[in-house]
């Protein structure tokens, strides 16, 4: 996507010079644009880990690129070269994006001669980031139908409204995004569209992120309390919720960020269709109860109790708004069974949130 006019990605490999993985440092937005220099896979390892990078197509390819820099790292040896990847995948437990993409790197040069490592760990982490981009582009082009067949309900003019939560955009891939991949394409295709946007608390992605990009776009978006999707659905606000998800079980259980569950609820509620958008490098092919068996990452309690914005000054900093002494959860994920998931949308195309639908598109699993 563009910004100030000159097309970005979230994550690129520079080989000039010392090797460097660049990345847009998320942190920051929307309050100011920074790329990122990551010469390590100890700097990779922390950029994930602190949510520099975040979003799990990003992370993904941001840990591919890591794995880059951790075949030179490794001078050779495979006990490093498992170590390193092992202090990138223990990073973020939740998103099966950034296990899959280490996974790939070490099945991929476990082929080669170590010798070649630094090459064929390059050719790979371009691979992953461009694999990621191109299937957010086709997971629009096949969400783009669901979106036009309710604008030909509506009035001419009359908007769309969708609603996500967190931000599944292009900054939580290399481009495009899941969730919002589908309501460019039909902004682009000239179908009106608006945003419902989650505020998404404790960490704001919604509110920060998914914002940003969508003004960038040009989409009309408005932001809002977390609290408040119910009631908007309620009275007709919503015409569908397209979320993402960190990790998709194989049969249609989706992990996404905390708060999504209760969308979901209040969506069966009110017969509003409930869209989850992946690549399928998010599916994890081994778990089957995602409420059981997905890992869910606990962050700092931090991130509960104080909030960052920017002051008048155009400083960023960060103010308490908790009661000093009271404890706080910080969970950053919840699952969506499937029976609430009206249909997933992947780069293959549209299908039930179930093992049957998911195997009907994808019946090799993750091969
Ligand atoms: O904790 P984050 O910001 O890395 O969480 C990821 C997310 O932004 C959401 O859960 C998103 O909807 C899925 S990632 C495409």
């Amino acid at each position: 996507m563009k910004v100030g006019g000159r097309q970005y990605v979230t994550v690129w490999g520079s080989r000039e010079g010392v090797p460097e993985v660049r990345v847009i440092d998320q942190r920051k937005l929307p309050f100011a644009f920074e790329i990122e220099s990551l010469t390590t896979v100890g700097a990779v390892a922390i950029a994930i880990r602190d949510m520099h990078v975040r979003g799990a197509g990003c992370i993904g390819a941001t840990a591919g690129y890591g794995m880059w820099l951790a075949a030179g790292e490794c001078r050779g040896s495979e006990e490093r070269l498992r170590e390193l990847a092992a202090q990138l995948t223990a990073t973020r437990p939740t998103a099966t994006n950034l296990a899959w993409a280490v996974a790939r790197q070490l099945r991929a040069l476990s082929a080669h001669d170590a010798s070649r490592w630094p090459e064929i760990a390059w050719r790979e982490a371009e691979a992953i980031a461009a694999e990621d981009a191109e299937w957010c582009r086709r997971i629009g082009e096949h969400g783009l139908p669901l979106i036009r067949e309710v604008a030909a309900r509506k009035a001419p003019g009359e908007p769309v409204n969708i609603l996500t939560h967190c931000n599944a955009g292009w900054l939580a891939f290399t481009d495009w995004g899941s969730a919002t991949a589908p309501i460019y394409t039909a902004h682009r295709a000239g179908v009106a569209v608006h945003v419902w946007v989650d505020e998404t608390r404790p960490r704001n992605q919604g509110a920060r992120l998914t914002a940003w990009e969508l003004a960038g776009e040009g989409v009309p978006h408005t932001v809002i309390a977390d609290n408040l999707g119910g009631h908007l659905m309620q009275k007709g606000e919503v015409d569908m919720v397209i979320t993402g998800t960190d990790r998709t079980t194989y049969t249609g259980d989706v992990a996404n960020k905390v708060g999504t569950y209760l969308k979901a609820l209040a969506a069966k509620d009110n017969d509003v269709p409930f869209y989850v958008a992946l690549p399928s490098s998010t599916f994890d092919w081994e778990t089957a109860d995602g409420v059981a068996d997905i890992p869910i990452e606990e962050r700092d309690g931090g991130e509960v109790s104080r909030v960052e914005g920017m002051l008048a000054s155009g400083e960023l900093a960060e103010v308490d708004i908790v009661n000093p002494g009271s404890a706080t959860a910080n969970y950053a994920f919840d699952v969506t069974p499937a029976r609430l998931v009206t249909a997933l949308i992947t780069e293959r195309g549209i299908c039930q949130a179930s093992r049957e639908g998911i195997a009907e598109l994808f019946p090799r699993g993750g091969g």
